[in-house]
């Protein structure tokens, strides 16, 4: 029971000069911080996978399964696109299934003046279908090229550092609770 939480981050974009990259080692850095979880990053640039692939069972999603399926909690950095999320984080998600079951998911997003948030809601219809569950608490940088500065540093940290904090939080609340209940009951045998 006592076994550290294992908290998988997930990067929403593969953009060549993606802004991902900033927000996402942010979120790894403030993550590490606090030291509550063993992290893992997976970023779908790097997992040799391609949308045809998506239906066979490579090595390479064989892989990401059990990536996604030792997770006890996730966190999303997703952009916004389009009013929606990138279709390389829609492929990481479609990848598993009972992977994400009984499990917490939080976002930290950004776009333009939305902050994402619009991406994260429809993420949001996405995350019920698969049985996870989303998290109100999350984190949000509207316009965030002016907010970081070139080396990657948050020029006005202490807001967005709260809401990470609540928002990490309340991810540990639900993936402690979330990972005793499913060992007491597998997900899979809840049934009428
Ligand atoms: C195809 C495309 C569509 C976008 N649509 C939106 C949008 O609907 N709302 C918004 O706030 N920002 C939008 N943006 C701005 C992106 O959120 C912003 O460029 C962000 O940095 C993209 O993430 P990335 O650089 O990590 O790929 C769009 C960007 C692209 C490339």
């Amino acid at each position: 029971m006592n076994t550290p939480l294992k908290l998988v981050l997930i990067y929403g974009s593969t953009r060549e000069g993606r802004f991902c990259d900033t927000v996402a080692n942010w979120a790894t850095e403030e993550i590490w911080s606090r030291n509550d979880f063993h992290l893992d990053v997976i970023d779908p640039a790097e997992l040799g996978l391609t949308s045809s692939q998506g239906q066979d069972d490579t090595a390479a999603l064989a892989e990401l399964r059990r990536r996604l399926g030792a997770a006890d909690a996730f966190v999303v950095v997703t952009p916004e696109y389009n009013h929606g999320y990138p279709a390389p984080l829609k492929f990481v998600i479609d990848s598993a299934h009972r992977e994400w079951q009984a499990k917490p998911v939080a976002f930290v997003s950004y776009g333009g003046i939305s902050g994402g948030l619009r991406a994260v809601e429809q993420l949001r219809l996405v995350f019920a279908e698969l049985h996870a569950v989303t998290l109100r608490d999350g984190v949000s940088f509207a316009n965030p090229w002016v907010r970081f500065d070139a080396n990657g540093r948050l020029l006005e940290p202490d807001e967005p550092r709260k809401a990470m904090a609540t928002m990490l939080a309340r991810l540990r609340w639900w993936a402690q609770v979330l990972r005793e209940a499913r060992q007491v009951v597998p997900y899979g045998e809840v049934a009428a």
